[in-house]
């Protein structure tokens, strides 16, 4: 554990560590923070998935798409030097624009939405990069599950590899005011709770937000 902590802050004092950006240059080795872990929740989407494909806003043979504001969201896999990983498995799953589960247990009274897919699996090429194109989630209240207080907007991730290196985490948005009384956000580190917030750039060709999540597994 100390060996960690010191190796961290000799990274942070070289300027190493500043979210996944390098002083190094491209393609070369740095050291990152691995990205922090968060509860998985009750959500996962049970099987068998009527689609788990990497665009949650279209469902084959429906006329609409989901409803809600359309964003990617993109990133790269690596471990903590940054080295890319590929063929790593990459689940999403979330909430619709109204803030409810694909899931039959969810006891939120909110809309389900039938055109989202609410779930997503992708693998990572060859340079660790994966992508989807889903909605953004609305954010929920937790008095269904007979708590009090609200979550965020998240995007809750599972990532795997063949070497069996894991990591379940949750991906928020810049800027939501409910991020500074979630809990689930709050487990994480307060020096780290940065890394798992995301800030839209417009994709050059479409204008869609593109959410950049980068993980980095220990
Ligand atoms: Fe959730």
């Amino acid at each position: 554990m100390m060996k960690k902590i010191s190796r961290r802050m000799l990274a942070k004092q070289l300027g190493l560590i500043t979210g996944t950006a390098s002083i190094l240059g491209p393609g070369a080795a740095q050291a990152l923070v691995a990205t922090p872990e968060q509860v998985e929740g009750p959500f996962y989407p049970p099987e068998p998935h009527v689609e788990n494909d990497v665009d949650l806003t279209v469902l084959a043979g429906h006329e609409e798409p989901a409803a809600g504001e359309i964003i990617y969201v993109r990133g790269r896999v690596t471990d903590t030097r940054g080295n890319a990983l590929a063929n790593v498995r990459v689940d999403i799953w979330q909430a619709n624009h109204w803030g409810r589960y694909t899931h039959p247990e969810d006891p939120n009274t909110a809309p389900l939405d039938p055109n989202f897919q609410g779930i997503g699996i992708a693998r990572t090429d060859e340079n660790g990069r994966y992508g989807f194109k889903t909605i953004k989630p609305a954010a929920y209240p937790l008095s269904a599950l007979g708590d009090s207080g609200w979550r965020a907007r998240h995007i809750h991730f599972k990532v795997a590899d063949a070497a069996g290196r894991k990591l379940i985490t949750q991906m928020y948005f810049e800027g939501d005011p409910l991020l500074k009384d979630d809990l689930a956000f709050k487990a994480a580190p307060a020096e780290e709770r940065h890394l798992l917030v995301t800030v839209p750039e417009a994709d050059p060709e479409t204008g869609i937000p593109v959410h950049r999540f980068d993980i980095s597994l220990a």
